[in-house]
């Protein structure tokens, strides 16, 4: 039977390879659908990120990973699959392990550095006795994402050596990355920050937040200097909203019973599908599941 893995191999895989693995949050089934197939589809790994909110509109996460764990064996999903908490607070990273998460984030980046530290080596230690992959992060990520606001600092690679060592799986670190949509005059991802933040920590896999809208070249660079992980959630958003809304404006419902909500909802499921596959090729992590 399938089963959830940690993000511990894939990304360690990633690191070698040049590449990195998608992190596509799920905020519904046809979300969830839409990963776990297309990662299917394309013989790539892939890692669910799970918001506090989105968790909490799907049920709970106990619902996540049941929903996510009956997906893999009826889909007969067969690449490697990660639940993993995405901005994760003490209380919430607490409850996706006793839920069965196959991965956690603990984001300590708005604490003081000594308290980041310190909560930080709590949960490598339990993620660690688990078997679970942890992420954690320094120097907030900008912008909004479920709630979770950050002013977009740029990370301290000395900071980021000292939550490095501490047994994490993997480091978020803010390099100028923002959630949601760049404004125009943004500057960039800062190369040199992350190159100085490489040569602290060395093969242990970056993460990149904020994946929507970020050009291709950065990309391809940032991967270069060990990011392993991107993360999109907006750009699905996008995909879905204009596909749903272009359906609803054809007018297709059902004469007097209103819109069959299976048809409904597939434009949007196909339109995240597209997205998917497009940030897989983009990644690199096409055909290396
Ligand atoms: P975007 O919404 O900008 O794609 O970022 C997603 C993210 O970083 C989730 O943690």
């Amino acid at each position: 039977m399938a089963k959830l893995v940690s993000a511990t191999q894939m990304l360690q895989k990633a690191v070698e390879g040049k590449y990195a693995v998608a992190q596509i949050n799920i905020n519904n089934l046809e979300w969830t659908k839409a990963a776990v197939t297309t990662a299917q589809e394309n013989n790539s790994p892939i890692i669910l990120g799970v918001t506090e909110g989105a968790g909490k509109y799907m049920g709970g996460f106990k619902t996540v990973v049941g929903m996510v764990e009956g997906m893999l064996v009826e889909l007969n999903i067969t690449v490697p699959v990660a639940v993993h908490l995405d901005h994760g607070s003490k209380n919430a990273a607490n409850a996706c392990i006793d839920a069965g998460f196959s991965s956690i984030m603990y984001d300590g980046s708005h604490e003081s550095i000594e308290d980041n530290v310190a909560n930080t080596k709590k949960f490598a230690e339990i993620c660690a006795a688990k078997g679970l992959s942890l992420e954690a992060e320094v120097g907030s990520i900008g912008g909004e994402e479920d709630g979770v606001i950050g002013k977009g600092e740029c990370a301290c690679p000395d900071e980021c050596k000292m939550i490095a060592d501490l047994g994490i799986t993997m480091l978020a670190a803010g390099i100028g990355n923002i959630h949601g949509a760049y404004p125009a005059d943004w500057e960039g991802l800062n190369f040199d920050v992350l190159g100085a933040i490489k040569g602290k920590i060395g093969d242990l896999p970056l993460v990149l937040h904020g994946g929507t809208g970020i050009p291709a070249e950065q990309i391809q660079k940032a991967i270069s200097l060990g990011v392993a992980k991107i993360n999109v959630n907006t750009e699905c958003q996008w995909a879905f909203q204009k596909a749903t809304r272009q359906y609803i404006e054809e007018g297709k419902d059902q004469s007097g019973k209103g819109f069959d909500p299976r048809k409904l909802l597939e434009p949007g499921y196909l339109a995240i599908k597209a997205t998917i596959k497009e940030k897989m090729e983009l990644f690199g992590s096409v055909n290396k599941a």
